[in-house]
């Protein structure tokens, strides 16, 4: 996608050293736009861990890169991926990379293919959801379609183009009248913070909203179509989001707006039926208690809570298929069972 007119992906080798891996450092977004080089695994695990790169496409992408790092420095191999492993617990595309790399003959290759897939497996879950929004743009005689999003599953979450806001994208690229409610996602502000700065780059009409607004919304008919990414889909379509994403799903229901899951295939969990078994991370209660923002150029962080009150940080929560009303992947449109789930990725069905 473009910044100030120039192309970027999240991640890339630097152009004249293969050594060193390159990639948008996001806590500096959306003031400062700072590229980061990683010429280690261990600088690569860092970042993913402390969110430098983020977003479950991304940190797969991330992993991959860490692993061929790895190999150039005839690191072992295993213990490379046990500390990429180690990170963050809940996106599935991490273990998807590093099972790839191990098998592989070629690390560069295959880090490279990983990245080129995961931006053209979102270009085309643009495709598939462009049509959504135009069905509800024709309705609407010409009148903004309002799509409401959770967190960051944009282009920053991925190595290009993102998964719920792909159809946005492409919807707003082909002069569908579009405009996006977009969750802050507290604690951590992907959605104020990087959501909203995505869309702004791309000229896409946006409205940040606390979050707890979604509902209100809802209720007034203000919103036709909440957009989410995963984190890890179970192949019998339970999906774990961004903490939050459950409340906006049950409200969604209450209110007969349609509620989509946009995802690469790389974000199923082949092996795991039920979402109450997908591991929630839960991160340090300081990014709950406290809050960074810049002032006069500078990054501050501040208290917000009582110091002596604890707090507990979830990072994600799971949405039960029964409240989705369909999954957006490279393949087109399925809906949240097993039996829609594996019809359009037979590879995965049981022998
Ligand atoms: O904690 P984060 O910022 O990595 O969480 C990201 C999300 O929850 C996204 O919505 C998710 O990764 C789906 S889009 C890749």
């Amino acid at each position: 996608m473009n910044v100030r007119g120039q192309h970027y992906r999240t991640i890339w080798l630097k152009k004249d050293n293969a050594q060193v891996v390159q990639l948008i450092d996001q806590r500096f977004l959306p003031h400062q736009f700072v590229v980061e080089e990683i010429r280690t695994v261990e600088e690569m695990a860092r970042a993913i861990r402390e969110m430098h790169v983020r977003g479950a496409g991304l940190i797969g992408a991330a992993a991959g890169y860490g692993m061929y790092l790895a190999a150039t420095q005839g690191m072992n191999l295993d213990e490379a991926a046990a500390c990429l492993q180690a990170t963050r617990p809940t996106a599935v595309n991490l273990a998807c990379a590093i099972e790839r790399q191990l098998a592989s003959d070629d690390k560069l290759k295959t880090a490279q293919a990983i990245a080129d897939e995961d931006a053209e497996f979102c270009r085309r879950i643009g495709q598939h959801g462009l049509q959504l929004i135009r069905d509800v743009a024709a309705r609407k005689n010409g009148a903004p379609v309002n799509v409401l999003t959770h967190c960051n599953a944009g282009w920053l979450a991925f190595v290009d183009y993102g998964s719920a806001t792909a159809p946005i994208y492409a919807a707003h690229d082909s002069d569908v009248n579009v405009h996006v409610w977009v969750d802050e996602t507290r604690p951590r502000g992907q959605g104020s913070k990087l959501t909203a700065w995505e869309l702004g780059e791309h000229g896409v009409p946006h409205t940040i909203i606390a979050d707890n607004t979604g509902g209100h919304l809802m209720q007034r008919g203000e919103v036709d179509l909440v957009l989410v990414g995963t984190d890890r889909t179970t192949y019998t379509g339970d999906v774990a989001n961004k903490i939050g994403t459950y409340l906006k799903a049950l409200a969604a229901k209450d209110n007969d707006v349609p509620f989509y899951v946009a995802l690469p295939s790389t974000s199923f969990d082949w092996q795991l039926r039920d979402g109450k078994e997908i591991p929630i991370e839960e991160r340090g209660a300081e990014e709950v208690t406290r809050a960074d923002g810049w002032s006069n150029g500078e990054r501050v962080e501040v208290n917000l809570a009582p110091l002596t009150s604890r707090a507990a940080n979830y990072g994600f929560d799971v949405t039960p298929r029964r409240l989705i009303t369909g999954l957006i992947t490279e393949r087109g449109i399925c809906q949240p069972n097993e039996s829609s789930i594996l019809t359009m990725f037979p590879e995965h069905a049981p022998l």
